[in-house]
């Protein structure tokens, strides 16, 4: 059927708004707030939320116009309806609801992991499960085995902090802006990855993983190493704690294939737009003779059109959101 879907994205910084015909974009629009946030070295919760009030009206009309589609042609909308900052949510939840009811249209709440998880079909209209997915981003950080579409057992996660939030707490304790991933991988790529051995933790589990320790382990280090004058250059650094970071989340992702037997990988969420954790995971899915399908960088940050293509899985099963539904800012996916 390939329902035309109408998606909104707001659960933290970015408001973002797509048009989708099934897994198809037709346009994807995005008003990135990262400088209204950027002089506090992190997301302003309120600041969010007003700036998603003030763009997703025109942003609507932008992602209609270059769309080419009326709002009359719309099979429904979709909208992140969790995890992410409430104040955030209900702005992109509540003007979705509004237009859905409006128009008499079908809504679907969406998880927004889910979106992270699906994003790869808009790319790859042949994925399909059996598969293991990486989701890193700032909030959350799993490996899930998907046996089949809304079925998502989730085999590991991360004990403590995501992998983009080590990313993002590192670069701010080494005084570089925000989001720190972005900043981190550029820095890394003139760097030397072997230039500081930073820990690998919980090498005794299969799915799990920890990065406090690391992030302990890097202070410390640039504190030491500051004190007695040996601080080796930023970017050897940067690319050391990026390839710690790296390899816990490949080893992990991989033991999950080769415990499922799955003969495709895919992977999403912020940080796997980082070059390094692309190149890694090639690599090791490569050697292992597996499909390994991840989305453009700028499919695996935040946006709409992974919340349209999960919001046109749910529609076409007839899974919609009920109109007394709210945002459910600690939403968590599969089992
Ligand atoms: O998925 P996302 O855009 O938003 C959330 O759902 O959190 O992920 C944002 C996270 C941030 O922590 C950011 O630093 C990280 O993804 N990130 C990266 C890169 N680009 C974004 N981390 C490492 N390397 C990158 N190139
Ligand atoms: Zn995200």
């Amino acid at each position: 059927m390939n329902p035309l879907i109408l998606a909104y994205e707001t659960s933290c910084d970015e408001t973002a708004v797509a048009v989708v015909r099934g897994s198809e974009i037709m346009s994807n629009v995005l008003a990135s707030q990262v400088e209204l946030h950027a002089r506090f070295g992190g997301v302003v919760p309120e600041i969010a939320a007003r700036a998603h009030v003030e763009s997703i009206r025109s942003l609507t009309h932008r992602a209609l116009t270059e769309a080419g589609v009326h709002p009359d042609q719309l099979d429904g909308v979709a909208a992140t309806q969790g995890p992410g900052l409430v104040g955030a949510l209900l702005v992109g939840f509540s003007f979705a609801k509004a237009i859905a009811w409006a128009r008499e249209l079908p809504f679907v709440g969406v998880d927004h992991m889910e979106g992270h998880l699906m994003a790869p079909r808009l790319q790859h209209a042949d994925f399909e499960p059996p598969a293991v997915v990486v989701l890193a981003s700032g909030g959350h950080s799993q490996i899930v085995h998907v046996p089949r579409w809304g079925d998502y057992q989730v085999l590991g996660q991360t004990i403590d902090d995501a992998a983009g939030e080590a990313f993002d707490k590192l670069a701010r304790f080494m005084g570089l802006g925000y989001p720190g991933g972005p900043e981190i991988d550029r820095l890394a790529a003139s760097g030397d990855p072997e230039a500081v051995k930073f820990p690998r933790a919980l090498a005794d589990r299969r799915y799990d993983f920890s990065f406090s320790g690391l992030k302990t382990s890097v202070v410390t280090f640039i504190e030491k190493a500051r004190q007695s004058g040996t601080l080796p250059p930023i970017e050897d650094v940067a690319a050391s704690l990026q390839e710690a970071i790296v390899d816990v989340l490949v080893a992990k992702t991989f033991n999950a294939v080769e415990d499922t037997g799955a003969t495709t990988v895919a992977g999403g969420g912020g940080v796997l737009a980082n070059r390094r954790l692309r190149e890694k995971m090639a690599a090791e899915a490569n050697r292992r003779g597996v499909r390994l399908l991840l989305p453009d960088p700028i499919l695996c940050t935040d946006n709409a059109a992974m919340i349209g293509v999960a919001g046109a899985f749910h529609l076409e099963r007839g899974d919609y959101s009920a109109w007394s539904e709210s945002v459910d800012p600690a939403m968590k996916l599969g089992r």
